[in-house]
Parts: C-alpha cells; sequence; structure tokens
C-alpha cells in the first residue's frame, strides 16, 4: 500500500500509530480506523518477553508481519528493522526487501548512519526514521536531548534523514519543546511516543494502552482499558466453573 504522509504536515491533521505482533491484533486496529500499524521490535520486550529488543531477527520479523498483515490487509504497515540488520545499505536493502515482501508497506529504522536512508529510499522502500532514545542501543531509558550539544545533534539528524528520503520520523522520550522545535523544522511528519504534543501524530505500544501487563508503564503511557484485569477474571471464572462442573452445560455440549 503506497501512502503519503505529506498531509499530516500541511493539513494538522494528527496521525495516529499503534503496534500490532499478530494477525487478532492487527485486525482489531484496523476496524477501529488506525492510521498506521508497527510491528516493532518491541516484541522482544512484549511478546517474548525478554528484556532487550537486541535479540530479535529479521526472521522473527518478517513471521510476525506476515501475521499482522494477514490481519489487516488495508492498514498502512511499517515494520522494525532489528539491531545490526541495517548496517550498510547493501544489507540494509536486502533485509527490508525481506520485510516487504512479508507484507510491511515500509522500514523503520533507529538512528542516522550516513547513507542507509537513502540507499533504501533509492530501493523505492518507504523509510520511516526513528530518534532520540534508542532502544536497539541505549544504555538507559532516560530523556534525550537534555543537553545543548545533543540537541543540536537530534536537529541535525532528524534534517539529514530526512534528506535522505525519509517520509516520517519517531521522536521517542525527549522534552515536548525539543520535539515541537524538531517537527517544526521539518517537512515530514513526526510521529511522538514521550515526546509531548507537538508531534503530528503519537504512537504507542498497544499492550501498553490496553493495560495487558500488570505493572504501570512509563509516565507517557495512557491506559484506554485494564485487559490484564479483565483476562485475569475471565481465567478464574473458566477455573472456577470447570473445577466446579458447572462448565460445560447441555447448551454448550453436542447431542
Ligand atoms: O518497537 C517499537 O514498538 C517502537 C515504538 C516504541 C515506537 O519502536
Amino acid at each position: 500500500m503506497k501512502r503519503s504522509f505529506g498531509k499530516y504536515r500541511e493539513t494538522g491533521e494528527r496521525l495516529t500509530m499503534l503496534t500490532a505482533y499478530d494477525a487478532a491484533f492487527a485486525s482489531l486496529l484496523e476496524k477501529a480506523g488506525i492510521d498506521c500499524i508497527l510491528v516493532g521490535d518491541s516484541l522482544g520486550n512484549v511478546f517474548q518477553g525478554v528484556s532487550s529488543t537486541r535479540e530479535v531477527t529479521v526472521g522473527q520479523m518478517v513471521y510476525h508481519t506476515r501475521s499482522v498483515r494477514a490481519g489487516a490487509p488495508n492498514a498502512f504497515v511499517w515494520t522494525d528493522m532489528p539491531h545490526l540488520s541495517y548496517e550498510t545499505p547493501e544489507t540494509a536493502v536486502a533485509n527490508a526487501r525481506r520485510l516487504i515482501e512479508a507484507g510491511a508497506d515500509g522500514v523503520k529504522l533507529e538512528g542516522y548512519r550516513k547513507g542507509i536512508v537513502r540507499a533504501l529510499t533509492d530501493a523505492g522502500i518507504p523509510v520511516c526514521a526513528h530518534i532520540g532514545l534508542l532502544p536497539q542501543t541505549a544504555e538507559n531509558f532516560k530523556v534525550r536531548g537534555k543537553e545543548e550539544d545533543e540537541q543540536i545533534r537530534l536537529k541535525t539528524e532528524a534534517a539529514a534523514l530526512q534528506e535522505e528520503g525519509a517520509v516520517m520520523t519517531v521522536i521517542e522520550c525527549t522534552s515536548s519543546a525539543l520535539a515541537a522545535e524538531i517537527t517544526e523544522s521539518l517537512d515530514i511528519p513526526t510521529i511522538g511516543i514521550g515526546a509531548g504534543n507537538g508531534c503530528d501524530g503519537q504512537v504507542l505500544v498497544v499492550n501498553d494502552m490496553l493495560g495487558l501487563k500488570e505493572e504501570k508503564g512509563a509516565k507517557f503511557v495512557r491506559r484506554y482499558a485494564d485487559l490484564c484485569g479483565v483476562i485475569i477474571e475471565a481465567v478464574h471464572s473458566f477455573v472456577r466453573d470447570v473445577r466446579s462442573g458447572d462448565y460445560p452445560s447441555q447448551n454448550e455440549s453436542y447431542r
């Protein structure tokens, strides 16, 4: 699916993005009218239960991209390029092609390395950049861009990523003021996560915003539901009903 994202800068319409890793969730997000689905490498944390995104492989992203595309045939699907899968222009293009063949409309990658976005763009692959906190290489999860030199670096990188052909950029965990300033300086839309209200859109990890884990999330996460409470209660009821002999009833059994 090809789509231009320029209108979000031009009209001020806000862009919405959530992660999904499987067909069931992707189908619900599409039905609910989300603009973009991100097959995030956050699947390492929320799906595989490991503490970092660094072990996620291209093969795993291919598998999850196929599942998401099966559930959401019409949504614009971005897939994260995993850690170390875009070290050179050649490996970046080869790995991105696998993700596109699996059903992604474009790829997202973290940080700026000269020539990588240009090579992907020249190969006809839409790129979403990602600046600020970069989970694949981060040593801590503190707010980025507090010092002036880092602010300058982030602004310079955002401009370079746009110049190489990125069609949008995620900004993760910066002050609202810095994200707004970067947004104003670009022609492409910005998608914030923990970067305040001055971006052109917002992205969240779907498990976080649906309350699928019991621990409280980061400050920027708004919990729109408490699905872990709902699920735990439903499973308790199932366990109770099976143990008491209440389930299955005659109506739930074949004659
Ligand atoms: O992997 C991911 O889910 C992401 C979002 C946090 C933007 O990159």
